[in-house]
Parts: structure tokens; sequence; C-alpha cells
């Protein structure tokens, strides 16, 4: 029986047990989910030795467990490191569900759950590749070590210690990663360049107490008033980001990969009418792809304060608050951006309030290199399964363990993708193509194929 005929033959069970993952209610933010997404850990590990992966183990990390296994009996092949996460994000707004999130069903060809494409089942294509191989051979062409986190979705805050504690058993040639999307359907797609992340809360204090804006408006600061005069001068009409040194370290494009760049088929009118909106903006100087790969941002992505219930009521409040991000390219660092905006924004907070800057997480951007051997051969194995030329591409998304396995590991990350871009990840109705998941197996397992025999090691 050749690989292709036996996962054929699996499907129906590689689905059944997608499903039972998608499940568990892994919310990695929620505190009131704590212990359903220790169970999803436990579940990774549980699942990752029943198909014949060995040392599975929980591991601490002082915030939600790491599933951890492996197989090592390929002496004389190279050591790949899957990274994946079983945590999920929230579901709310909740009744914008067609089905229940942790109840998942199929429609059309595709399955819709909380975490079908983002990112269980991404993980469990590499499950099933490596039970199909194991079925088949009883053995595997190279050494493997699955690290399966639980808080990807919170900004892995726990990661980076937690690799730096166990860098012998996690050592590797080359990490694969498959939590990205491709750039359309029936694209096979390699994801070279992710962006980084600076995320920040700004909270702005006014008087000790709401205050009667008839008693006190004029003499007193208002902070939303405030909040809203420091956001607005965060970025220029143009959409320039308007913070001292903001864009020093910005690696530009080069002129072979904007030319590389170019040749995407993009349409815009199709991705404006896809997302309801009447015109993209950001840098003129740049195409639509560019500013979501390649190109930093600034976004508020909540903000609060004052009186938010029905009717009218009058009052100076005595706080406000906003939610900012930075997405980042390389050669940005996370944590000078942070200090930028932090400085500008104390710089030009308007008279009578105080301001708080907290940095709530970040990551770095990344790049592999696209002639990298393992990215051949994720190529070569890619093109196999969908029967497709792959097309080579960025994302706007981030995972910052990808600069972590570089710096700590000295390892590269192919990321094999393979959810769309509109598989509604983070938002109601996540779903995952079906048929991108099984093909997606068999990427996976012809890359290891491709892998044992690539001069990576
Ligand atoms: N799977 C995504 C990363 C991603 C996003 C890939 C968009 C391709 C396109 C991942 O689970 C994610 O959402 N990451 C967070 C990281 C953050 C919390 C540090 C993100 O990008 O917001
Ligand atoms: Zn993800």
């Amino acid at each position: 029986m050749t690989l292709g005929e036996l996962c054929r033959q699996d499907r129906d069970r590689q689905l059944a047990w997608l499903e039972d993952y998608l499940r568990i209610p892994s919310i990695s933010s929620s505190p009131e989910h704590a212990e359903e997404v220790r169970r999803c850990g436990r579940f990774s590990v549980s699942e990752m030795e029943r198909i014949g992966l060995e040392h599975g183990q929980l591991l601490e990390t002082g915030g939600h467990p790491v599933a951890y296994a492996d197989w090592l009996h390929a002496p004389n092949a190279p050591t790949v490191l899957v990274y994946g996460h079983y945590d999920v994000q929230p579901v709310d707004p909740l009744d914008l569900w067609d089905s229940p999130p942790f109840d998942p069903r199929i429609r059309d060809r595709d399955l819709y759950a909380r975490g079908a494409v983002d990112d269980k089942g991404q993980v469990l294509m590499h499950w099933a590749a490596i039970e199909a191989l194991l079925k088949l051979h009883g053995r595997l062409p190279l050494n493997l070590k699955l690290l399966i986190e639980g808080e990807e979705e919170i900004g892995s805050p726990h990661l980076d210690a937690f690799i730096q504690e166990r860098l012998d058993l996690l050592r590797a040639d080359v990490a694969v990663i498959s939590d990205t999307a491709m750039y359309g359907h029936g694209i096979p797609s390699l994801c070279y360049g992710l962006r980084g992340l600076t995320y920040l809360q700004i909270d702005v204090h006014g008087p000790n107490s709401d205050l009667h804006s008839g008693s006190f408006g004029g003499a007193v600061a208002n902070p939303c008033n405030a909040l809203a005069a420091l956001l607005s001068r965060l970025k220029d009409d143009a959409g320039r980001i308007l913070i001292p040194g903001f864009y020093d370290d910005v690696r530009p494009l080069s002129a072979a990969e904007r030319t590389e760049l170019a040749k995407l088929p993009f349409d815009e009118v199709a991705y404006r009418t896809a997302i309801g909106v009447d015109e993209l903006v950001g840098e003129p100087d740049c195409t639509p792809l560019e500013r979501l790969w390649a190109r930093p941002t600034l976004d508020v992505n909540g903000i609060w304060g004052g009186f938010q219930g029905a009717g009218a009521k009058t009052i100076i409040p005595a706080e406000a608050h906003a939610k900012v991000s930075c997405r980042l390219v390389p050669d940005q660092d996370p944590e000078r951006i942070a200090r930028l905006v932090e400085d500008y924004v104390r710089a030009i907070t308007p008279a009578g309030v105080r301001v708080e800057v907290r940095q709530l997480h970040g990551g770095r951007p990344s790049i592999t290199p696209i002639d990298h051997p393992a990215t051949l051969a994720a190529k070569r194995a890619l093109e196999r399964a969908f029967e497709k030329e792959v097309v080579f591409m960025r994302e706007g998304g981030s995972i910052p363990v990808v600069a972590t396995f570089d710096s700590l590991l000295h390892v590269p990350t192919v990321l094999l993708g393979v959810g769309l871009p509109d598989e509604h990840a983070h938002a109601p109705n996540e779903r995952l193509n079906l048929d991108n998941f099984y093909r997606g197996i068999l990427a996976v397992a012809y890359l290891w194929q491709e892998l044992a025999s690539s001069p990576i090691a």
C-alpha cells in the first residue's frame, strides 16, 4: 500500500480524531478555562504516545503546559522540531456563530469549530502523517521532536524561558510549523516572513472619581478627550506613524523581492468586497501586499472609558484606556518600539491627566531564507501533495517563536501552512477546508521523506 492509499483509507478516522480535539475548549486567555486548557495539553500528550511517539510529557512552564513527545531512532538522519499550539482564541461574539464553536460541524467541504485552522487542525495533520508513516514502515525517515504549546494566542509569555532551560531536549537541525495560511485556495504556499508585534495598554487617569460634568466641566481635564487627542497624534493623515525613531530599523524591501511579490495575483476589488470596505489605506508608495507583509503598523485594538450605558449620563470620567499594537518587520525590536511609543505618548500627554503605558507582550519578526535546503524540500513536498506549483509569500501575522528558534536553537523554520485567508481565524465561524487538511497530511509525510535526504544536518 502507498502512503496516499493508506491516508485516503483513514480519512474518516482522521476527521473524527480532529473533532475530538476541537471539542476541548482550550481558550488560553480565559482563567475559567484553565482546566480545559490543561486537559487539552494532556490529550495532546496521550495522542502523541498512542500513535507511537515516545517520551510523551506534559511539561510545566509556569503557565499553561507544553505537550512534548519525540521519535529519535534515525541516528544518521536530521532532527526536526515541530511546533504548534493547542490553545485557541476566545469565541465571542457567540451569537454570530452558525453552530456552537466547540461542537464541530461539517458544511460543504469545511469543518467549522474554534481552532479548526488555528491551530488544532494543522497540529493534527502532523500527528496523522506520523501515524501513517509508522503504520506503513514501522519507523520514521528522520528524528522528530514535537512541542505543542498552550499559550500561543496570549503571546507565549513563558515559552522563551522554557526553551532556554531545555536547549538539549529541543536541539534540532530545522523547525517546522503549520500555523499559517496559503495564498489562496488551490495555491500551495510557503511563507518565509512573519511580522513581529509589540502590544501596549495606555491608561489615562484624571480626577479621583467620575465628576458631574456640569459642576466640573471646563476646568478639569477629561481623560477620554485626552486619550482621543493622544491617539490622534500617533499617525498622520496619510497613515505614517509619527513616533520618532519608529522606522529606524525597518529593512527596506529589495527590488528583487518587490518584483517577486508583484507577481502574486492580487485582486483589490475582490479583497475589498470580501471584507466590506470601500477603500484600502496605507503608504502610497507600497502595494497592498507590501503594506500587509513588509511594513510596520500601529493600530488601536480597543478603546474604553466613561459612560457606555443607554441614554445620556453627564460626567467627566475618571479614566480612559486603549489597547494599541504595532506589527513589526525586520529588523525592528519589540522592546525598543515599546520604549519609543511610551516616550512619545508621555511627551504628548495633555495637561491635567496622568498616563501609564504598559507593554502586554511582544514578539520579534522573522525571515526564513527561501533557498535553504529545508525550504526547497518543503517546496517539493507541497507540490507533490497539492499537485500545483508552490508560491512564496510572507504573512502579516506573528509567530514569535520563529525568532526564538533562530536565536536560541540556531535553526531556520519552515512554515508549511494549509489554512486559507478566509477561514475566519480569531473570528466567529472559524473553519478548515478538509481537502487542504487531507492534502496537508500527505505534504507533511512527504516533507519528512524529503528532509531525510536533504543536506541540513
Ligand atoms: N496562526 C496565527 C499566526 C498567523 C496569523 C499566521 C495570520 C498567518 C496569518 C497565530 O496563532 C496568531 O494568531 N498569532 C498571534 C500572535 C500574538 C498573540 C503574539 C497574532 O499574530 O496575533
Ligand atoms: Zn495560530
